[in-house]
């Protein structure tokens, strides 16, 4: 056995551009570039979504990425969960080809493989996430015929243990999200995300516009079930409150590039870039 775990998640070199580039905004330099207002090309109107990420995730771990609007923290998570094409980088899971290959550069087929395999989703918008006239139950056996699922009793277990374990009464299995609260639709989206037991679960904003108690609950709720299940999770948002709540580790994105990184505990405490300092002082 080796005595450093390796990671199961590295990102490397990771860029996405929205636009078609040109020759004065290709070129990064990290001295200020003149004709760059932040992320975006002066000269061409190219947005630089995100810019040179470096990270790594490992077991168990959960991971907050924290940015205010237009830092890059959606365009990171759907690009990780190949809903995005990047424009450079590397990705590696640790339970793909023991993580040595980029699988940014396999095939759409292989994509749709770790997506259903390797990986849970759930959105900011329970609307994206979930069909919202498919019965509950119909969604999560949704994510389980992607994950080869096909003994119908078996789906109907799994999909009943998984609306418990995200409290929902297994009796309102039949009915649509549609009828559901919002904190309820987010929970139900989990339990979805949840279905094929993936080793890395990505969380996008998902108790925005929820209230307050609610919120609390599915934060929660989250913490829950990665203490059960120690799976490893990716949560974005521009809450430090959130954050705070829920990860191990975070980084700070500001304008595409990563300004911090490192204990969450640690950045609350002394943050040292004067962006992470605003962020924190704003929550005080
Ligand atoms: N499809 C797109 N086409 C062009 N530009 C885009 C597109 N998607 C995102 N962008 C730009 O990329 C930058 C990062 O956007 P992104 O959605 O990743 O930010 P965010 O951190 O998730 O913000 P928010 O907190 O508001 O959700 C922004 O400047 C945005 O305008
Ligand atoms: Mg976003
Ligand atoms: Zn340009």
């Amino acid at each position: 056995m080796s005595l450093v775990e390796s990671p199961l998640l590295s990102i490397r070199n990771f860029y996405k551009k929205y636009g078609d580039g040109c020759l004065f905004c290709t070129t990064d330099s990290e001295s200020e570039n003149p004709y760059m207002d932040g992320n975006r090309c002066l000269e061409c109107g190219t947005v630089w979504a995100c810019r040179n990420l470096n990270f790594d995730l490992y077991q168990g771990e959960i991971l907050g990425i924290v940015g205010e609007s237009g830092s890059g923290k959606s365009t990171l998570v759907k690009s990780l969960f190949f809903n995005e094409e990047p424009t450079y980088g590397e990705m590696y899971l640790a339970s793909y080809r023991d993580g040595e290959q980029n699988v940014f550069d396999c095939s759409h087929q292989t994509k749709r493989y770790l997506q259903n395999h390797e990986l849970g989703m759930v959105d900011q918008n329970p609307y994206h996430g979930l069909r919202m006239d498919y019965s509950s139950g119909g969604n999560i056996a949704e994510k389980l015929i992607a994950a080869d699922y096909s003994h119908v009793g078996q789906m109907v277990e799994r999909a009943e243990e998984l609306l418990e374990k995200v409290e929902i009464p297994v009796a309102r299995m039949n009915e649509p999200p549609r009828k559901f609260s919002g904190g309820m639709q987010q929970r139900v989206q989990i339990s979805k995300a949840l279905a094929n037991r993936p080793p890395l679960l990505l969380l996008g904003e998902i108790t925005t516009g929820l209230d307050l108690s609610v919120q609390a609950r599915v934060l929660d709720l989250i913490r829950t079930i990665q203490q059960e299940l120690k799976v490893s999770m990716i949560v974005i948002s521009h809450d430090l409150g959130v954050i705070r709540m829920l990860t191990d580790r975070t980084l700070v994105l500001n304008q595409g590039r990563i300004v911090e990184n490192g204990l969450t505990d640690q950045i609350m405490e002394d943050p040292q870039h004067a962006y992470t300092q605003l962020l924190v002082h704003s929550l005080l």
